[in-house]
């Protein structure tokens, strides 16, 4: 089969293709002929060794992983909760940047097949992702959300179900004119450029001076910090990714908290332990949404397998608007 494992960390050179054996699925796993698999910031952090959380410690050389959607191809032996021939997604650690992949029967979502494979690459964990933060940050109607980096992948679909949940206003921060326009048009009510030193300013003005109920929060670092700053009496952030860099992951003084004010760090396969329902739900949801065009799911940029390297430039450069997706 056709990959693209990497043997060093390094820049995205170091994503080169190259043929390995197919592997055949074990008990409990089916392979996946892949028709589409996202590239996300996180897989830039693993590939230059830079990823925070500690669930990922592979051995090299490894292929990474990614929001997958394909054919099932094969079953392990066990195997009877799905069959050959049925479209699925999977969100994968590892073994992605490939044509084939082995999936856990047990981790896989249905993928409707009037979906682009592309755009169905939102399923199994940018969409979750999405609609995890906003449950954990228990959103109700009418209350003002605050959506950072809300022209990626994850932040374009937090901004559409947000709007979708009753919030308002939904602020939505970016790097450039043309992300804040992307996030306007995907229903945002206010766009601020966060990388203007009034930013929190233009924030706070836009709840009327009250602070913001929920944030959610992808970059970290000072627009963490800052945001802590923001919350309203009562507001919860939630901490999902570590965009911001080196100094991503700051620590948080309690005292400023106080004001029963909450920062939640978030990980989608803790949300789906903890609340299966809560999940499953969502998931259902998220697929009508797809379907039938409530929510859209942006594709940035899509690239032949071969051209993986090119995918994490585009995420490192900041350029993208919605997803970049690799069609093997
Ligand atoms: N907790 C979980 O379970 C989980 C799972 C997967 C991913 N994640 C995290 O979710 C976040 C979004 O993932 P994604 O795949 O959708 O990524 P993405 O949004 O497509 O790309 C990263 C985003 O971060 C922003 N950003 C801020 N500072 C940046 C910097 N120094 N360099 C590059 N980008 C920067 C960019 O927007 P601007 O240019 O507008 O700032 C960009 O939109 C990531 O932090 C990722 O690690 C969390």
């Amino acid at each position: 089969m056709r990959a693209v494992p990497i043997h060093r960390y390094g820049g995205p050179e170091v994503l080169e293709p190259e043929q390995l054996p197919t592997p055949e699925p074990g008990p409990g796993q089916v392979r996946i002929a892949i028709e589409a698999v996202s590239v996300g910031f996180a897989q830039t952090q693993m590939r230059r060794d830079a990823f925070p959380a500690p669930m990922w410690n592979p051995t090299l050389p490894v292929v990474l992983g990614g929001d997958v959607v394909g054919t099932v191809e094969a079953v392990g032996p066990d195997v009877d909760r799905v069959r050959p021939g049925e479209r699925v997604g999977a969100f994968l650690m590892e073994g992605a940047y490939a044509d084939r992949v082995l999936a856990p029967a047990a981790a896989l979502v249905p993928v409707p097949a009037e979906l682009d494979a592309a755009e169905a690459t939102a399923l199994p964990g940018a969409g979750p992702i999405a609609v995890g933060t906003l449950k954990t940050g228990r959103l109700a109607p009418g209350e003002s959300v605050l959506v950072h980096a809300a022209a990626g992948g994850i932040g374009h679909l937090s901004v559409q179900l947000a709007k979708a949940a009753g919030a308002g206003p939904v602020i939505a921060t970016a790097s450039s004119p043309e992300k804040l326009e992307f996030a306007r048009s995907l229903g945002a009510d206010v766009v601020v450029d966060y990388t203007r030193p009034d930013w929190a300013e233009q924030v706070r003005a836009a709840t009327g001076g009250r602070g913001v109920d929920l944030i959610l929060d992808s970059v970290g670092g000072q627009v963490l910090l800052t945001g802590v700053q923001l919350l309203a009496p009562g507001g919860r952030l939630v901490f999902y990714g570590s965009a911001g860099g080196d100094k991503a992951v700051p620590a948080v003084p309690v005292l400023d908290l106080v004001g029963l004010k909450s920062v939640v760090g978030f990980n989608l396969s803790a949300w789906q332990r903890l609340h299966p329902e809560q999940y499953a739900e969502g998931l259902a949801e998220l697929t009508a949404c797809l379907v039938d065009g409530r929510v859209r799911s942006a594709v940035h940029a899509r690239l032949p397998l071969e051209q993986a390297g090119e995918g994490h430039r585009i995420i490192e450069a900041r350029l993208h608007q919605g997803r970049v997706v690799l069609v093997p």
